[in-house]
């Protein structure tokens, strides 16, 4: 396997994955401990940051915005260490700028929680990838909240009128970590108790990161609330490695003969480790051990030895604690698992159309795929030939298509393969460091 000038990339079969490693940072969780930070009182330091792309853009819309960054990049780890001076709620000062929030869904709709609640207008951009994804889902309850924020039709930019806002009782339509991060960030300054109550339960770090910055929180019956007006408190966290990272590599270890992978310090916070539970109930043989817990986040390790694996269904009530694991898990179809998938028409909405551009990537590695409204259904009916994907400018993609690939009987050419700095800088050197 080797890099070409451009974002090419060529990728061998391989007849095992062994070895000990770590992924970067958890993306998830690097943004919200940076988006606190910066309304916490004093410095906080965090180490092990993700250097993912979208993590990167968190920071510089926080400098834009009159925060002071300093971040010093960690050559023995997969993060870096990051250190954010905070004067309190409410002390952003105005971007004289469009905000741009690049590739990160999570950047845009998050920050668009806390500048709603700041008295200036504010606009945030991002790449093309972002401008198609829809933001009603943050601009009603914000509205609600009572903000002003225009878009065009919907999608970004969006131009936010801050002011102080009201606490409000929300039940979001769809069950999404960012829609509920984002009112439960508006709430932190609101007037009175701001409470989000999930369809599905779905990743729970805003909660876990608020309560642990010192936040007036309460958990009752699956109704999260935050009381306005509390002062943050400075901390030293550590983040830990990112589990829908090693997720791909997981996903390829546990199902190519010889496989032994060591995933060491990564989160395992049960709303993002369902994707395990999937593979074991397709027969794999994984372990996972608790090594400690950081600010309310656990973190540890994953073993993983390869086994033949039957096939996988998953469906619409598990898709929310594995949305960003099913490209990895789709991945499996290749290696001769069937992978059927319904309930998550929501993948149409990520950084691609991720249910069209699967789709057509695994078909061009020689795999079946029937694309459905809301899923699809993926199989090898012979021996995967290897062949040429595109991952349409999305990290999880280009990374789904290159474990995909290890199965061909001849290599892969994988088009768009930069796009896995946005959250796993060095994915390719890993995998071929394990491969031998
Ligand atoms: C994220 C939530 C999920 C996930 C995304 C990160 C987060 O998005 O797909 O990669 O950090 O809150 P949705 O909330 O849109 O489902």
């Amino acid at each position: 396997m080797h890099e070409e000038i451009s974002s090419t990339i060529i990728v061998e079969p391989t007849t095992q994955l062994r070895g000990t490693l770590q992924v970067p940072g958890d993306k998830s969780i690097s943004h919200r401990y940076a988006l606190l930070a910066t309304l916490a009182d004093g410095t906080t330091t965090i180490h092990n940051y993700s250097m993912g792309a979208d993590c990167l853009s968190t920071l510089s819309c926080l400098q834009a915005l009159g925060v002071s960054v300093k971040s010093i990049p960690n050559s023995k780890t997969t993060g870096m260490t990051v250190s954010i001076t905070g004067q309190g709620l409410g002390t952003l000062t105005p971007s004289q700028y469009p905000i741009d929030t690049g590739n990160s869904g999570t950047t845009m709709r998050l920050l668009a929680g806390i500048l709603a609640n700041h008295s200036f207008t504010s606009i945030l951009t991002g790449d093309s990838s972002l401008q198609k994804r829809p933001m009603r889902r943050i601009i009603q309850p914000l509205e609600q909240m009572g903000a002003t924020l225009d878009s065009t039709n919907g999608y970004p930019p969006l131009v936010i009128r801050g002011t102080q806002l009201t606490g409000i009782d929300y039940a979001p339509l769809i069950a999404s970590a960012q829609v509920k991060s984002s009112v439960l960030l508006a709430g932190l300054h609101a007037r009175g108790t701001t409470q989000v109550h999930e369809p599905i339960a779905t990743r729970d770090h805003t909660e876990r990161a608020l309560s642990a910055f010192g936040a007036r929180t309460q958990n009752t019956n699956g109704a999260f609330s935050v009381t306005g007006g509390c002062p943050l408190k400075a901390l030293n966290l550590t983040v830990p490695g990112d589990p829908s990272s090693a997720a791909f590599l997981i996903v390829a270890a546990s199902i190519i003969p010889d496989s032994d992978l060591l995933v060491e310090g990564v989160g395992l916070n049960p709303t993002r480790t369902a994707y395990i539970d999937v593979l074991r109930h397709a027969g794999a043989d994984i372990q996972t051990e608790i090594d400690g817990t950081n600010a309310s986040e656990p973190y540890g390790h994953i073993r993983v030895r390869s086994r033949p694996l039957t096939s996988l269904t998953i469906t619409a009530e598990q898709v929310p604690s594995v949305i960003d694991e099913l490209p990895a898990l789709g991945a499996l179809a290749a290696h001769g698992c069937a992978v059927e998938v319904s309930g998550a028409a929501e993948l149409r909405n990520k950084e691609s159309d991720r249910i069209a551009a699967f789709a057509k990537g695994l078909r061009g590695l020689g795999a079946d795929v029937t694309e459905r409204a809301d899923g699809f259904v993926a199989y090898r009916q012979n021996e995967l030939k290897g062949g040429t994907a595109d991952a349409a400018g999305d990290h999880r993609l280009a990374m789904a298509f290159a474990i995909a690939a290890l199965a061909g009987k001849d290599p892969s050419t994988i088009t768009g393969s930069d796009s896995v700095a946005i959250s796993f800088p060095g994915f390719f050197s890993v995998l071929n460091m394990l491969r031998q």
